[in-house]
């Protein structure tokens, strides 16, 4: 069967590709915050905080349940909870990598946070359930894009919203300079920090495989979303898709 979504080290079919992205994210997680941190130039903090922001209206709501998909060791998680305040709504964070989800959990303590270890792709919840559902460079890990759309369109009450954050591929100069970085500096840095050859060359090699946000926009609305839009941050160095039920 022919992969519509990831496939590390050439993965032949969904299961595979998902299996090889567990362990991927598995061996990294103990450097995973670390190195996202310095290769990011701490940029993903304000990307984080930028998703949330816009959510603000729905995070207020006590009575507003979110969910963050793929949420790893937490940090789109604890943006959507800080964005919250005080009266904030019920979050959960889901992930199908134990030790990304140990580390969640370590960093949550004293919060009312919950974590779910789950597939994506196929969710212990009823269909309508939530207000909001986000996935931050999360997504375009799922061995299948459009199965990942369907399941947050099912998971959604009419009305609920959907914020996926991920990589982009910039344009014009800007672009250029900043290929030669992620693709030739991030992967030696990456493979450097964290001691494991593989996950950061699959990481651009993963954002180029990645569907443009003009066909990520079409996806979305043959998955049942009635509005979709794309939001570029930073250059389109990385970018915000919205989706209404
Ligand atoms: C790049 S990390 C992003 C973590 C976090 N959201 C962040 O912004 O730092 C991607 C995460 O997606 C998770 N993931 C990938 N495919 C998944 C799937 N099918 N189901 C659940 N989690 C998945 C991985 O285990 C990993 O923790």
């Amino acid at each position: 069967m022919a992969v519509i979504g990831a496939a590390p080290g050439g993965a032949s079919d969904p299961a595979s590709a998902a299996r090889a992205v567990r362990e991927m994210f598995t061996s990294i997680a103990p450097r995973y915050d670390l190195l996202n941190h310095v290769l990011s130039f701490n940029v993903d903090r304000l990307w984080w905080r930028k998703t949330a922001r816009s959510f603000a209206s729905v995070l207020k709501r006590q009575d507003a349940r979110v969910l963050d998909l793929c949420c790893g060791t937490g940090d789109m998680t604890f943006a959507l909870r800080r964005q919250g305040g005080e009266r904030v709504a019920k979050i959960l964070g889901v992930d199908f990598s134990h030790a990304m989800l140990q580390r969640a959990n370590a960093k949550s303590a004293g919060t009312s946070l919950c974590w779910i270890e789950a597939d994506a792709l196929c969710l212990p919840f009823p269909d309508g359930q939530f207000d909001l559902v986000t996935a931050a460079f999360g997504f375009r890990n799922l061995a299948d894009y459009d199965a990942g759309l369907r399941e947050i369109a099912r998971l959604l009450r009419p009305g609920g919203e959907c914020g996926i954050l991920d990589f982009g591929e910039p344009r014009g100069l800007m672009g250029k300079l900043y290929r030669v970085y992620f693709k030739r500096v991030l992967p030696a840095i990456g493979t450097l920090l964290s001691g494991v050859r593989g996950p950061y060359a699959y990481l651009p090699a993963s954002v180029e495989r990645f569907p443009s946000p003009e066909e990520m926009l079409g996806r979305m609305r043959r998955a049942g979303f009635r509005e979709a839009s794309w939001t570029p941050y930073t250059f389109g160095i990385a970018g915000l898709y919205r989706g209404k039920r």
